[in-house]
């Protein structure tokens, strides 16, 4: 759909046989990216910057089957360069609302480094997203895609989320999600000033929406089970909860009341999130929540929102 209504992103081609799709490999080169054509937990994406990486990859989708039917078949990506962000809208039809948008981190580590996860923590708002690129990012992909499922007779009602690249030559979607992006909506939210219920009824009755958005930035942070996004054990006590402060937020995710005390049900864990003035305080005040939550079991990354400082504006 992307190809048929011009809508920006990465080359790709499809593949279910192994040796085709190495020799693509081969004849493409890297970084390249090796994607499960179906769901996988936001786990089914591997961004390979050597050869052997793509092969490994390409072999544990292919013939291992890591994903069973969701990697019966493959996509294999041009790798986008540039700064990564996510836009979500409140969409009817061809009426769109974008809300004000966010950064995932999806790798698992510091520095951006180790698997690809369903993200560990986000902020908002992106500052080095200069407005012309977000304008970008409406008018040439969320708009026309919203518009392409009116023409195909498949009009789209409820929250449309874009995952984007902004490249040397704007921003490029690398996904669509038909839902709010987690951890993406935690922080957004929070900075809704209008009533989200309301929002929601009045863009399905077809009412015109101005959506307005707080000054205040949002830093979340998830605390996600030891292991993840590989094996995990589940069932292991976690700190007291009620030791966060009540000005931030705590949205459960994998974990499980038993007998009146939190444990651990899943890899992603919980999201802590902090408001404040400026996304600095943000994201010193979510981390002075962190800290309380340490333990042998759980783990968190500890740059969330730190690109903001250093990264340029774009336009
Ligand atoms: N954070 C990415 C997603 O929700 O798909």
């Amino acid at each position: 759909m992307m190809q048929a209504y011009n809508i920006p992103t990465a080359a790709y081609k499809t593949f279910s046989n192994e040796q085709d799709a190495k020799a693509y490999v081969d004849k493409t080169g890297v970084p390249i990216v090796i994607k499960a054509d179906g769901l996988a937990a936001g786990k089914g994406v591997v961004v390979a910057s050597t050869a052997q990486e793509a092969n490994a990859a390409i072999e544990d989708f292919l013939c291992n089957q890591k994903f069973g039917e969701a990697s019966r078949t493959i996509v294999i990506e041009e790798f986008l360069e540039g700064e990564e962000f996510s836009l979500m809208a409140f969409v009817n039809g061809d009426a769109v609302y974008p809300m004000d948008i966010s950064q995932d981190h999806k790798r698992a580590f510091d520095g951006d480094e180790g698997p690809n996860t369903g993200g560990m923590g986000a902020y908002s708002p992106v500052s080095q997203i200069s407005d012309s690129v977000q304008k970008r990012a409406v008018y040439e992909i969320l708009k026309p895609a919203a518009e392409a499922l009116v023409k195909e007779g498949r009009p789209y009602q409820g929250i449309l989320y874009v995952g984007l690249i902004n490249t040397d030559d704007g921003p490029k979607v690398i996904e669509f999600n038909a839902r709010f992006g987690d951890p993406e909506a935690q922080v957004v939210l929070p900075r809704l000033e209008n009533d989200l219920l309301q929002v929601m009824e009045d863009v399905m009755n077809q009412k015109p929406v101005k959506l307005s958005w707080k000054d205040e930035a949002c830093v979340g942070v998830v605390l996600a089970s030891s292991g993840y996004p590989d094996t995990y054990d589940k069932g292991q006590e976690l700190p007291n909860l009620d030791r966060i402060h009540s000005n931030a937020h705590v949205f459960h995710a994998g974990t499980k009341l038993k007998q009146g005390k939190w444990t651990t049900n899943g890899g992603r864990l919980l999201l802590v999130a902090a408001e404040n003035s400026s996304l600095e305080k943000a994201r010193e005040q979510v981390y002075e929540e962190m800290k309380k939550l340490n333990s042998d079991h759980t783990f968190y990354r500890k740059d969330i929102a730190q690109k903001a400082f250093y990264c340029k504006t774009i336009s």
